[in-house]
């Protein structure tokens, strides 16, 4: 539809019309045949009301959708169809790696082929918009929802954002395959204090630019359309009622003209937070910030026309909110098609084929080796296996935002494994103890419930639980050729698992595909290649961990590490137990012939991969930076480039990277973002403790 065709449709609503658009509820509220139903008595509302509202939150099938889109335009005045959003997170029927592990690949290309494949199996149920990505940078694993996140490096997290967008919103939202995505949640969220879900943040402004914005603009540049409010305060207000955030930052620091909608309730829940009197409040507090659409409650719907008729929230607003769902809608083609083409997308079973193959490609790419002592691994199709553990036959693979995933279907490691050799014994229990010490090698899965990681999902220890590592340690008194694999959400301390194995792979919560994936890694059917997103503590003590702490007035080094009166624990070291960036592959890469050739205002570092192994790799170099002297206190360092590159068996590979002002560049105290003339440390390697390679002498 033309703009100005909109401009008139506007031009028709009625003031209760127009904020029907910005309504969003679930698809309880209509049932067959449209009577009344509980929830809407519940909510005080009326036919007419509910035939005005914008949007619909969580249907799970095409025919769902159907039905209420073919009932709701019945009764609509102005035959203005609904949207339908969900939250497609990683995947929609056919589950992909949690975020954390498709992150761990550090491979955009992985994340959008992802993001594609999802958006075309979550369009065939209907589905419009995603709730995804999430651009929450963090550092805490106590935090149940860095499952979801990209990590905790700005760089990394952007980079991947981009491509999620990309991935679901295609080249145009015309296209009936593709997803409008919806960034989140802005902004913050991520340092909850205490690593607990929906606990209070306080953040400078400094590390709002510097670490948390860049992901949220990388989405928005790449034309993202719609950002959803976090439920956490910034500079002491909730996100969702905070103008400054929302008007001054976002719209315009970021220059975001899409859709602003609410995390669930959290317009309502202003007045918990105690920043609202009530839900007249509520409302004037959320619609005076900018939010546009209020997820799941009834506050905009029963007090945001008394608002405006008082002159308090102004029609512009009104009107300028109703515009940019309307756009959506029309950048959807809902106008023209409100079904989508929804009966023209391929068949159920033929996505499924091609989604499953791939999800098992990419769950493959998704995981990191942590250890692999005396090269245990990969297993020889010889080896005679054992497989304890109680992940061993658990279908709890797909992770905690896995809404529409078939469980019970999901490939476990047990039969992932079969489907490789015979030669294995699945012990269950103690008197099968014994067979443990005939074998060459044990596999002990081990893990998290799904239950125990996502939203709500915070945890205070980071351990595994003592029953899972009191039976490595019975599995290691028989037999110590110890492969351990685990399926978590998050970091953990794996002190005493380090200890009794000798071979660890972090599989994450791996997918539909899961056990599929990890028998390919654990054969060496695929060289594993990811690399830790986030660093694993030695200590849920040392939380929060990242490898890019600022430096301090009494830094620990070699020289003062004895020393009293320095930043240092008592009872354990500094650093992580596996750092950011950290993965092996079972190749031994190796990096030389690094140059550096300085040429003021930019550098060019020039190095050689070299695979000595039988087997073709894939590894991601990294290239961090330390600003030796700034205006504010800098990470002691950054990462400011990776690439995963191919290197085939037995071959070497020349590559370059070039860093500009771009890559330098930081918020000074006034908030402006510049390079200082000086002197910058490089560092290159395959994670975030790479060697010095010299120093680039940067003048503008
Ligand atoms: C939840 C989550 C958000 C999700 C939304 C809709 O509370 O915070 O990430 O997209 O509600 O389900």
């Amino acid at each position: 539809m033309k703009k100005e065709k909109l401009d008139q449709l506007l031009e028709k609503l009625s003031l209760e019309e127009k904020v029907g658009q910005l309504v969003q509820l679930g698809p309880m509220f209509f049932s067959e045949g449209g009577e009344i139903t509980g929830p809407m008595q519940a909510m005080d509302m009326t036919k007419t009301e509910l035939y005005q509202i914008g949007s619909v939150l969580g249907t799970h099938t095409k025919e769902e959708v159907k039905n209420i889109q073919s009932t709701y335009l019945e009764h609509s005045a102005h035959g203005i169809p609904l949207m339908f959003m969900a939250d497609v997170i990683h995947g929609y029927e056919t589950i992909f790696p949690i975020p954390l592990a498709l992150a761990s690949s550090f491979d955009p290309s992985i994340v959008k082929e992802m993001a594609r494949l999802s958006a075309k199996e979550a369009t065939s149920a209907g589905v419009h918009v995603t709730f995804s990505p999430m651009a929450d940078l963090v550092r805490d694993p106590r935090w149940g929802r860095v499952l979801e996140s990209n990590g905790e490096d700005p760089l990394l997290n952007a980079t991947l954002i981009k491509a999620y967008v990309e991935g679901y919103q295609g080249d145009s939202l015309l296209d009936p395959e593709t997803l409008a995505a919806c960034v989140k949640h802005f902004i913050g969220y991520g340092e909850a204090e205490g690593g607990r879900d929906y606990n209070t943040v306080d953040i400078s402004d400094l590390v709002l630019y510097q670490n948390h914005l860049p992901a949220f603009k990388a989405a928005i540049d790449a034309g993202v359309k719609l950002v959803m409010t976090s439920f956490n305060t910034i500079r002491g207000i909730p996100a969702t009622g905070n103008r400054w955030l929302l008007q001054e930052v976002l719209r315009r620091d970021l220059n975001f003209d899409g859709v602003i909608i609410s995390d669930w309730a959290s317009v309502h829940e202003l007045i918990n937070h105690r920043v609202a009197a009530d839900k007249r409040d509520a409302t004037f507090k959320a619609a005076n910030a900018g939010v546009e659409i209020d997820m799941m409650t009834d506050n905009y719907q029963h007090h945001l026309v008394d608002l405006v008729k008082e002159g308090l929230i102004s029609e512009e607003f009104i009107n300028q909110a109703v515009m940019h769902v309307l756009q959506l809608k029309n950048d959807l083609g809902l106008f023209e098609d409100p079904y989508r083409s929804l009966d023209k997308h391929p068949e159920k079973e033929i996505i499924e084929v091609e989604l499953r193959a791939e999800s098992r490609r990419i769950a493959s790419q998704s995981m990191v080796l942590l250890e692999n002592q005396q090269a245990i691994l990969p297993l020889q199709k010889e080896d005679q296996l054992a497989l304890i553990g109680p992940l061993a036959e658990s279908h709890d693979l797909l992770g905690a935002w896995s809404w529409i995933g078939k469980t019970e279907q999901s490939v476990t490691i047990s039969e992932g494994l079969l489907s490789k050799t015979k030669q294995i014994e699945m012990v269950k229990d103690r008197h099968d103890y014994v067979k443990l010490k005939y074998v060459d090698k044990v596999i002990v899965a081990l893990g998290e419930h799904s239950e125990e990681t996502g939203e709500g999902g915070s945890k205070t220890e980071i351990t595994l639980p003592q029953e899972q590592i009191d039976l490595l340690k019975e599995v290691y008194k028989w037999n110590q050729n110890i492969i351990v694999v685990l399926i978590n959400g998050r970091p953990l301390d794996l002190t005493e698992i380090k200890m009794y194995s000798r071979a660890i792979l972090e599989a994450w919560f791996p997918g539909s595909e899961a056990g599929n994936a990890i028998a390919d890694v654990l054969y060496g059917d695929v060289n594993p290649s990811g690399k830790l997103p986030m660093s694993f503590p030695r200590s849920v003590g040392q939380v929060p961990l990242t490898y890019n702490m600022m430096s301090t007035g009494r830094a620990i080094n070699e020289y003062n590490h004895t020393q009293k009166y320095v930043s240092k624990y008592l009872d354990n070291e500094n650093t992580a137990l596996y750092p950011f960036g950290y993965g092996l592959t079972y190749s031994n890469v190796k990096l030389s012939e690094v140059e550096v050739i300085d040429k003021g205002d930019n550098v060019t570092v020039n190095y050689t991969l070299i695979n000595p192994s039988m087997l073709d790799a894939q590894e991601v170099v990294q290239l961090y930076v330390k600003d030796m002297v700034t205006e504010v206190a800098r990470p002691e360092r950054e990462l400011k480039y990776f690439e995963k590159v191919f290197i085939s068996a037995g071959a070497s590979k020349k590559c370059s990277v070039n860093l500009t002002s771009e890559d330098i560049a930081y918020y000074h105290p006034d908030l402006i973002k510049k390079a200082d003339d000086g002197t910058i440390e490089l560092y290159l390697g395959l994670d975030s403790q790479a060697p010095l390679i010299g120093s680039w002498h940067y003048k503008a």
